[in-house]
This record gives structure tokens, sequence and C-alpha cells, in this order.
């Protein structure tokens, strides 16, 4: 998620959780290839595995990008076909891309030609008018023929005109029955689903249906919500990870790193969301002056 899902707060999502998929946010092939790709690809070992997002609808860019992004290392290349933003809009590429279904098979084609890893694609339902079953369908069997490893679907149709990205996240409606239905047209290919999921309990029971749940805010927001995953999904036998355990893998961390702790701490905010330290957690914070003591302190004495 933009501006949301760094290194660093991935490595606190890692502390967590050994198993999930984690994904960069977007980042343009414009970006990368005219910028500095130790900052926008650099990650650090433990993230593993990771997922580069590449933003763009240039074929023979986007490859290149994905050949990089293999290069530095990443487990999968992942295709953003569903960010509304106007920044996106103007550079042709993210959702508006649903409504030219060869350009991304194109895309997705020249990117397996020259990568490994699992080249995947995150979409919506639909897009502006373009919201029924039939066009999805079509796009997703584009999508299989050149090839695509995972489609990861939004259930949200989104809106390039009239809507904030902000409000798109909410508006229209959910719709987790056309994804679903699409696992059953589709049954060979890997299908996961987003939107609204906030808990283990949800992913579930959206695992009958699909292969792959993801959290996008939940996951932010509320990043312990991840703490059972790996038991509960992946078979570990470890205990659960305490937050006075994640709290301290990821002071460790900012000073191993020499990090400036108030940017780099803004991803811990929710780390006791829904909890009585909540409040105090987060006041800590949002100080001005944050003590990494008070931290381990707060953290040690939390039961
Ligand atoms: C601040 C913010 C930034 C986002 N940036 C991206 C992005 O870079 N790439 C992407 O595929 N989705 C992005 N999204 C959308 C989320 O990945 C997700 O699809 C959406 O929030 C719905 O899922 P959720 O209800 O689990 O959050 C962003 C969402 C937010 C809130």
């Amino acid at each position: 998620m933009m501006d949301w899902t760094d290194r660093h707060c991935r490595y606190l999502l890692r502390l967590i959780s050994k198993n999930v998929l984690l994904y960069t946010e977007m980042v343009t092939s414009r970006a990368i290839t005219h910028g500095n790709r130790e900052h926008l690809l650099g990650f650090d070992v433990s993230e593993h595995p990771v997922a580069l997002q590449l933003g763009g609808s240039d074929a023979h860019e986007l490859a290149l990008c994905a050949k990089i992004g293999e290069d530095f290392g990443y487990d999968e290349i992942n295709l953003n076909v569903g960010c509304p933003s106007d920044r996106v809009q103007a550079g042709a590429f993210g959702l508006c891309l649903m409504k030219s279904p060869d350009l991304v098979s194109e895309c997705v084609a020249a990117m397996k030609a020259v990568v490994k890893i699992p080249v995947t694609v995150k979409t919506r339902i639909g897009v502006d008018d373009q919201d029924d079953y039939e066009s999805l369908y079509a796009f997703i069997e584009k999508l299989i023929a050149v090839g695509v490893d995972q489609v990861t679907i939004h259930a949200r149709k989104g809106w390039l005109k009239g809507l904030s990205p902000k409000e798109n996240r909410t508006i229209p409606e959910l719709n987790y029955p056309m994804v679903y239905r699409l696992k059953q047209d589709f049954p060979n290919l890997l299908i996961g689903i987003n939107g609204g999921i906030t808990n283990l309990t949800q992913a579930h029971e959206h695992l009958q249906f699909v292969d792959s749940v993801m959290l996008g805010r939940a996951a932010y927001h509320d990043a312990y919500v991840l703490a059972a995953v790996d038991q509960e999904f992946y078979g570990a036998t470890v205990p659960i990870k305490t937050h006075q355990e994640v709290v301290e893998g990821f002071v460790d961390y900012i000073k191993a790193q020499g990090l400036e702790a108030k940017g780099v701490l803004r991803h811990a905010i929710g780390l006791y969301h829904g909890t009585p330290g909540a409040r105090h957690w987060r006041q800590m914070l949002s100080a001005r002056e944050v003590a990494l003591s008070d931290l381990l302190a707060f953290s040690r004495d939390y039961k």
C-alpha cells in the first residue's frame, strides 16, 4: 500500500508472521528505470517471501523491471490493475488497464518471458460501467492464456471518475460471490480475494471458495491480526509471537539500522489495536520524542 508498506513496515509484519506473503507498495516501472533502484527496491532478506508490485503499461519497460525485481531477489512480480488514483490514470496504468485486457495480457506475457518467478495480477471485479461478470471472465481468460500465475481480486468495482481513491475503498459494495464464481469457472487458476477482510475467521471462510486471502488496511492498522497466521494456516507449532517479542524485534531493528525512530515507528501505531493498552501505546508513539526504552518497558509490563 502506497506510503504504508515500505520496507520497515514489512519488517515489522514479518516479525509477526513468518509465512504471510508480503507485498511492496506499487512501484512504477518509470521510477525503476529512471530512479534510484536501491532506494526503491532494496529490502531486508528477512522480508521473504516478498512480492514486488509494479505499476505501468509499457510491456517492454515492465519486463525490464520484472527482471530487475527478480535480480533483487523478489519472490513474485505483481502487476497493479486496480489503482484508481488520478496520478495513475494520467500514466494510463492501474485500474484503467481493466479496459485494455489485450494490453494487460501483453504486459504479463512480456514479464513471464524474462523471469522465472511467478507473475501475478491484482485487479478488481470491474471498472466504471464495465461491471458485468462476462467482462471479468473474458479479462481473466486472457490472463490465463498468457500464463498468469495468480490473480488477486479486490472484490469492489473501481471508479475512475466521481469517487476519490479513498471513497472507492468503501464504495460501492463488496461482491465476494463474483470472485467465488470466478474460481468455480477457472478451477486451475490460483485466485486470491481482497477487500474488507479484517480477521482470520473471515479468512478461513473465504478459503472455502478461493485459494488465498489478502489483507490490506487491517494488516496495517491492526498488524497483530497476523499473529496466529503461521499456526492456523501454515501448521507452525511454535508459540504465537507475543507483543513484547514483536516490539523487541522492531526496536532491535531500528537500532541496528540506525533508523530515525519516529518515522519508522508510525508503522507500529496499531500494534496494540483492540487491547486495553492501545490508547497508551498510540500516545507514546505520537509524542514528539519517542524513547525506545519506554516502548520496551511498556511491552514488558503489558499483560
Ligand atoms: C493507503 C493505501 C494505499 C494503497 N496502495 C495500494 C497499492 O500500492 N497497490 C495495491 O494493489 N493496492 C493498494 N491499496 C489497496 C489495498 O491493497 C486494498 O486492495 C484495499 O485497501 C482493499 O482491501 P482492504 O479492505 O483489505 O484494505 C491501497 C490502499 C490504501 C488504504
